[in-house]
């Protein structure tokens, strides 16, 4: 019986992949280059710096830049996110979660975060859902990046579970990827065509049938 479930953050749980997404697009349009949608698959799960090298190799711009001048980039377009970030609120919540983690709780199955983002304590916040989190595990506790599995592992390590007694709540293919390798239930939540890596890939939590994995 799984005993524990990890949720991605940026997604999955809450709705702020599109902002991602906005402050990295209007990085690219000051650059000069178009960034879609589709470019921006790639950056979920993926951490910031990881993020910028993709979208510069979008752009044709990937040995462009020194270090100085990334780092520079990043922390801009981290900046205009946290703007995004700073005021949202319980209606940024994705539908099927609240209820998801509330029945989770109820069940008493140990509930984690693994998240790559450095921002996920002030979203937790904002959004009120951070006193569901038995443990957190973020973008400033992890040194390995999804795909590697170390953001998944640190959560059940700490709460005491096996891997294989985890479910992993993900958008992206990073992180499927990562669940895989920690030898954990992958769950896609989004469209299947983008999530080739899960076990089960369900269009919104909504539709998760806790009683089946639970
Ligand atoms: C999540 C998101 C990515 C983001 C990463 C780092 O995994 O899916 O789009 O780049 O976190 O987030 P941060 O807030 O630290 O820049
Ligand atoms: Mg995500």
């Amino acid at each position: 019986p799984n005993k524990c479930a990890i949720f991605d953050l940026d997604g999955v749980l809450v709705d702020t992949a599109k902002y991602h997404y906005l402050a990295w697009k209007e990085l690219a349009e000051k650059l000069g280059f178009e960034f879609t949608l589709e470019h921006n698959e790639m950056l979920k799960g993926v951490s910031r710096m990881t993020s910028l090298d993709i979208l510069l190799d979008v752009g044709n711009m990937k040995d462009s830049f020194t270090e100085e001048e990334k780092v520079k980039m990043a922390t801009e377009k981290n900046n205009r996110y946290v703007e995004y970030i700073s005021n949202i609120d319980e209606s940024e919540i994705l539908d099927g979660a609240l209820s998801l983690l509330q029945e989770l709780k109820n069940k008493g199955i140990k509930i984690a975060l693994g998240s790559a983002s450095k921002n996920a304590q002030i979203i937790l916040k904002n959004v009120g859902i951070k006193s569901y989190f038995d443990v957190i595990v973020d973008g400033n506790s992890v040194s390995k990046a999804k795909p590697d599995p170390e953001v998944f592992t640190l959560g059940a390590d700490t709460l005491g579970v096996s891997y294989e007694e985890c479910v992993v709540f993900e958008d992206s293919q990073a992180g499927l990827e990562a669940a895989k390798i920690a030898g954990m239930l992958a769950i896609g939540v989004g469209q299947e065509k983008d999530l080739t890596k899960a076990d089960v890939v369900y269009s919104s939590l909504e539709d998760f049938d806790i009683e089946r994995y639970f």
